[in-house]
C-alpha cells in the first residue's frame, strides 16, 4: 500500500482509470446530483480500487457487463471523507457507479433565484479545489490522479450548462422539460478542476478562442470588463508557449462565490465583484490564465506542494502585467502582495508550519491552510531564483520545466531536483532549503521598489502628523495605487479622519471592490457609523472570502460594531456558500465577549 497524498485515499499501487464517463442529472428541487460515473482502464485490471467520497450515497458498483461488483464505505473521517474500497474482477475494463450527492455536498453551492441577479431561475456552481470534487463524484481524489472526461448533464430545459470542458452539443434529455449538454474533455486534469455551473446563462464572443459566459443581466458589463483578453493570452503564450487549451472562456458567477477566481481549465470561474467597470481588476483573469501554464499543466502533486501551482502562477501573473503595461505598475501589485504576505504571516504567527512553502498537511484541512503565504512566499522564491540567474536565463528554465512536467502533477522534491540538474547551484546559493523548509520570511527575499511605491507609503505613513495627498495626487493615481496607499493607512482613524477620507476619495460608493473593502475594514474597525449600512449590503451580497475576512475581523473591533457584525451573519449566513461560512463562524468564535 502506498498512500502519499495526506488529503486522499488514493493508492499508487492500484490502477487508476484514463477517462472518466460522467452522467450527472442535476436536481434542484432536492438539491442534488444523481449521478453515474463510468471508470474507462487502458489495460485490463483487478483486484482493490479505492476512491475518495465524501457524503455521497453509493447506489451500485457494476462491470461493463452489468456484474455487481463488491463495494464497502469505510468510516467517515473528518478531513478525508470516507474511503469506498472496490473489489474489481480479473479482466476489468470498466466500471461503473451509481450515486447520489448530499445537499450538504462543499463542492455544490445551490443558489435560489433571489440569490440570482436575474432573479428567476435557481443556479449552481461547484469549487472542488482544493478537496471538494469526492462531494460530487467518488474518484481517486488526488492531484496525482489526471483523467480526462465526458460529460453528459441533464438540466431543466430554460437553463444552460457549462464546465471545464469544451462542448459537445445539446440534445433533448431523458424527461419532459429537460436538456442534455454534452462536453468534452480530451486532456489530461486532476479532480480538483472538474466543475460544473448551470443556470441562466448567455454568452459573448471575445475573441476566436474565448468568450465570456453570465446571467444576461451581467453579461454586457463582462464582455467589456475582459474584451483585452485574447491580449492578455498573447502576452502569456510569448513568455510561456503556446496556449494548450483550445479555448479559453469564462464565467461569471452570481455574488456568492467565495473565490476571486478558479482556474478551472478552458473556463475560469470568476467573481462578479471583479466587474469594477473600469478595466481595474482583470488581473484576477490574468492570474487564472497563467495557470493554464503553472497548475493546470504542471501541477502540484498534493496540497503540501500548493506553492508551486500558486507561487508560479503569481510569478507568471506578474510577468505578464509587466508585459501588457510596465515594470511600474508590476511593482504596485509585489507591493499589494507583501500586505497579503504580512497580514498571513500574523494571522498564523512568523513561526507558524503553515508559513513554509513546503508544508506537511498531514491531520490539516486545507481550507483552514489557505493563505496568501504559498502565493506570495512563493513568487518571491520564484523572482529570487529568476533574479540569481537572470531574466534570460530563467526564462529559458521556464520553458523547460513545462515542457519536461507537461500533464504530470509533481513535488517540490521532483521540482528541486530539475532545479539542480539545470541550474546547478542555485538552490544551495539563494538557501532555497530554507525558503520551503522554514517558517517566516528569509532575509535575502527579493525587494521591490519604485519611486511612485515610495511616495504611497510615505504620504499614508504620514497620516498622523497631518499628510494628505493633493487633489493632483489622488488624480494621478491608478486604483492600485490608491488600494496601496490605504493599506498603508492606521488601522483605526477618528471620525474627522474617516470624513475626510470619504468625503475626498468617494471611497463608500466605489465600484473596485479592492478599494471598497479595504476602505470599509478601515471604517469598521475606526467605528465610523456612516459606512455600517455600506458594510452590511457588501456582507449580504458577496461571499468572496477574501472580503469576508477583513470585514468581519475588524467588525469584531468594537461592541457596536461585533453586535452588527452578528446581526448581519445571523441574517444572512445561511445562504453563504459553505466555506464562506465556516470562515465566518471561525472569526466570530475569536470575538471576545
Ligand atoms: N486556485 C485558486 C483558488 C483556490 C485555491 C481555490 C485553493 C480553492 C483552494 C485561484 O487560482 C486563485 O488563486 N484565486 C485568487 C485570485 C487572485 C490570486 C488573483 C482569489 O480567489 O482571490
Ligand atoms: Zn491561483
Amino acid at each position: 500500500m502506498s498512500r502519499l497524498d495526506p488529503h486522499s485515499y488514493f493508492d499508487t499501487e492500484q490502477p487508476h482509470p484514463q477517462h472518466l464517463l460522467l452522467r450527472l442529472s442535476v436536481d434542484f428541487d432536492r438539491h442534488q446530483i444523481q449521478g453515474q460515473v463510468t471508470f474507462q482502464f487502458d489495460a485490463e485490471t483487478a483486484g482493490h480500487l479505492d476512491l475518495d467520497t465524501k457524503g455521497l450515497t453509493i447506489q451500485s458498483v457494476q462491470t461493463e457487463a452489468g456484474k455487481p461488483v463488491p463495494f464497502e464505505l469505510g468510516p467517515e473521517e473528518p478531513i478525508l471523507g470516507r474511503r469506498l474500497r472496490l473489489e474489481l474482477p480479473a479482466g476489468t475494463r470498466q466500471l461503473q457507479v451509481a450515486y447520489t450527492t448530499s445537499p450538504e455536498a462543499v463542492a455544490l453551492q445551490w443558489l435560489t433565484p433571489a440569490q440570482t441577479e436575474g432573479k428567476r431561475h435557481p443556479f449552481l456552481f461547484s469549487q472542488c479545489q482544493a478537496i471538494h470534487a469526492r462531494t460530487m463524484i467518488p474518484l481517486q481524489d488526488s492531484p496525482r490522479v489526471r483523467t480526462s472526461y465526458t460529460a453528459e448533464v441533464t438540466i431543466p430545459a430554460a437553463l444552460a450548462a457549462v464546465m471545464s470542458a469544451g462542448p459537445a452539443g445539446t440534445r433533448p434529455g431523458p424527461t419532459a422539460g429537460t436538456r442534455t449538454f454534452v462536453f468534452e474533455m480530451p486532456q489530461p486534469i486532476p479532480a480538483y478542476l472538474i466543475a460544473l455551473a448551470v443556470g441562466n446563462l448567455e454568452s459573448r464572443d471575445l475573441s476566436p478562442r474565448s468568450r465570456v459566459w453570465a446571467e444576461p443581466e451581467t453579461v454586457e458589463a463582462a464582455a467589456w470588463e475582459f474584451a483585452g483578453v485574447e491580449e492578455t493570452i498573447l502576452k502569456a503564450e510569448a513568455l510561456f508557449g503556446p496556449y494548450e487549451w483550445q479555448r479559453y472562456d469564462m464565467l461569471v458567477l452570481p455574488p456568492s462565490f467565495p473565490y476571486g477566481g478558479m482556474e478551472n481549465p478552458r473556463m475560469t470561474f470568476l467573481t462578479p465583484t471583479v466587474l469594477a467597470g473600469d478595466r481595474s481588476l482583470v488581473d484576477v483573469v490574468t492570474h487564472e490564465l497563467a495557470h493554464s501554464w503553472t497548475g493546470n499543466l504542471v501541477t502540484n502533486a498534493s496540497m503540501d506542494h500548493f506553492w508551486l501551482n500558486e507561487g508560479f502562477t503569481v510569478w507568471a501573473e506578474r510577468r505578464i502585467l509587466e508585459a501588457l503595461h510596465d515594470s511600474a505598475s508590476a511593482v504596485i501589485s509585489w507591493a499589494i502582495g507583501q500586505n497579503a504576505l504580512d497580514e498571513s504571516i500574523e494571522r498564523f504567527g512568523a513561526d507558524s508550519p503553515l508559513t513554509l512553502l513546503r508544508t506537511d498537511l498531514r491531520g490539516v484541512d486545507p481550507d483552514d491552510a489557505f493563505s496568501s503565504i504559498p502565493y506570495e512566499k512563493g513568487a518571491r522564491f520564484v523572482t529570487l531564483i529568476e533574479r540569481t540567474v537572470g531574466r534570460e536565463r530563467f526564462d529559458r528554465f521556464m520553458r523547460n520545466y513545462m515542457d519536461r512536467f507537461r500533464f504530470t502533477s509533481i513535488t517540490t522534491e521532483e521540482f528541486l531536483d530539475f532545479l539542480e540538474q539545470k541550474l546547478p547551484g542555485t538552490a544551495g546559493r539563494i538557501e532555497a532549503d530554507r525558503w520551503l523548509h522554514q517558517p517566516g520570511m528569509p532575509p535575502n527575499a527579493p525587494v521591490f521598489r519604485s519611486a511612485a511605491l515610495e511616495e504611497l507609503t510615505t504620504l499614508a505613513r504620514g497620516w498622523e502628523s497631518g499628510a494628505r495627498p493633493t487633489q493632483d495626487q489622488l488624480r494621478r493615481w491608478s486604483p492600485n495605487e490608491l488600494l496601496v496607499y490605504l493599506q498603508h493607512l492606521p488601522r483605526q482613524l477618528d471620525r474627522a479622519s474617516c470624513a475626510w477620507l470619504d468625503s475626498n476619495l468617494k471611497l463608500t460608493s466605489r465600484g473596485n471592490y479592492e478599494i471598497l473593502v479595504e476602505w470599509l475594514t478601515i471604517a469598521a474597525g475606526s467605528d465610523y457609523e456612516a459606512t455600517f449600512e455600506r458594510i452590511q449590503q457588501v456582507l449580504s451580497r458577496v461571499g468572496r472570502m477574501k472580503y469576508l475576512r477583513p470585514l468581519y475581523t475588524a467588525l469584531g473591533k468594537h461592541p457596536r460594531t461585533r453586535a452588527l457584525a452578528r446581526e448581519i451573519f445571523a441574517a444572512v449566513g445561511p445562504s453563504y456558500h459553505n466555506l464562506s461560512r465556516r470562515v465566518v463562524e471561525s472569526i466570530q468564535e475569536q470575538y471576545h465577549d
